[in-house]
């Protein structure tokens, strides 16, 4: 049987992986903005009330703009906090479940070693903030949730390190990549993948079931800005000239933590899986990318 999912989010890095994925096993119905405004909660309770056949509900959408938060707190918390709330009652009033994805920005970074699921939270910034209060809305109205929380997401889609890198890398003589941020980068693909595969188990899953909660959906392996440049630069065949520097060489209004690594035990526990390693899910993404020995397609 094909599981039938409700997206939100069409256009984003996620939302884009988990179109591609669309097929017999599951079939997402994805609602872009133009579809609903996340910032009209009664637009939000009308898509999942009103929808015609839906067995899961996922939240690919949310304000991602880490820095533009801080000057828009307003929109930030209607997006991260005030959107998943609403689709959270809603999903409880249908009886069908939320998969919501989070951030390891809900973290300050302090913790020495990887952060599990019952760390305490502790934000640095307003869209850490936005997002941790959009977990406990979604967690308290619904109890058949389930919150995944990915890091430094990558992909052939949209903006993120990896274009950024390349982008630079052909621009500039010399490119500084920061040495001290740490974290287990989640490829977009193997997040969407996961959902896909577990979107039926989910589906069926009864309130009170191991599967609902806070999950970390992450790989095995941490590694730090300036490691995963290196490895984009030698899949790609390219060898810029690299200096590498401390985050705070790039003052930012948000403030990033050191320490963004997500511990993954228990999703191997509940789940029974591990995502790729970092380094495969590169490799592949940078083949998806077209970028050809010696320069970008
Ligand atoms: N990217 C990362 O490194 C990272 C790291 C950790 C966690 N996450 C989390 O992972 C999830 C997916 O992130 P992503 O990188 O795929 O996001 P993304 O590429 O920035 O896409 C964001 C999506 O949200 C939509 N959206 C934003 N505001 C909206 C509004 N008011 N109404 C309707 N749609 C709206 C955007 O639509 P438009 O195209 O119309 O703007 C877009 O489809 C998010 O929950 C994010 O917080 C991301």
């Amino acid at each position: 049987v094909t599981v039938r999912i409700l997206q939100f989010g069409a256009t984003g890095q996620l939302a884009r992986e988990m179109l591609d994925r669309t097929g017999d096993e599951a079939a997402v119905t994805a609602l872009s903005r133009a579809d609903v405004d996340l910032t009209q909660p009664d637009a939000i309770r009308r898509a999942i009330l009103d929808a015609r056949d839906v067995d899961l509900v996922v939240n690919a959408a949310a304000y991602t703009a880490v820095d533009k938060a801080e000057s828009e707190p307003d929109l930030a918390y209607a997006v991260n906090a005030r959107a998943p709330e609403a689709m959270a009652k809603a999903c409880q009033a249908r009886g069908v479940p939320l998969v919501h994805i989070s951030t390891d920005m809900v973290f300050s970074g302090a913790k020495a070693g990887a952060y599990v699921e019952t760390d305490p939270p502790a934000p640095l910034h307003v869209y850490g903030a936005s997002k941790l209060l959009g977990e406990q809305a979604v967690l308290g109205a619904c109890d058949r949730a389930l919150v995944g929380r990915v890091t430094w997401l990558f992909s052939a889609y949209g903006q993120n390190f990896l274009q950024i890198m390349l982008r630079l890398a052909a621009s500039q003589p010399v490119l500084k990549v920061v040495d001290d941020q740490r974290g287990r980068a989640t490829a977009s693909a193997d997040v969407a993948a996961f959902l896909i595969a577990q979107a039926g188990r989910l589906a069926q899953a009864p309130a009170g079931a191991p599967e609902w909660g806070l999950l970390h959906l992450v790989g095995p392996t941490a590694a730090t800005r300036l490691e995963m440049a290196q490895a984009l630069f030698e899949v790609a065949g390219l060898s810029p000239t690299i200096e590498p520097v401390p985050t705070s060489a790039f003052p930012t209004p948000a403030r990033r933590a050191l320490n963004a690594e997500l511990d993954s035990t228990r999703l191997q526990a509940v789940f029974g899986l591990q995502l790729r390693p970092w380094r495969e899910a590169l490799e592949a993404v940078v083949g998806q990318m077209g970028v050809t020995r010696g320069g970008a397609a």
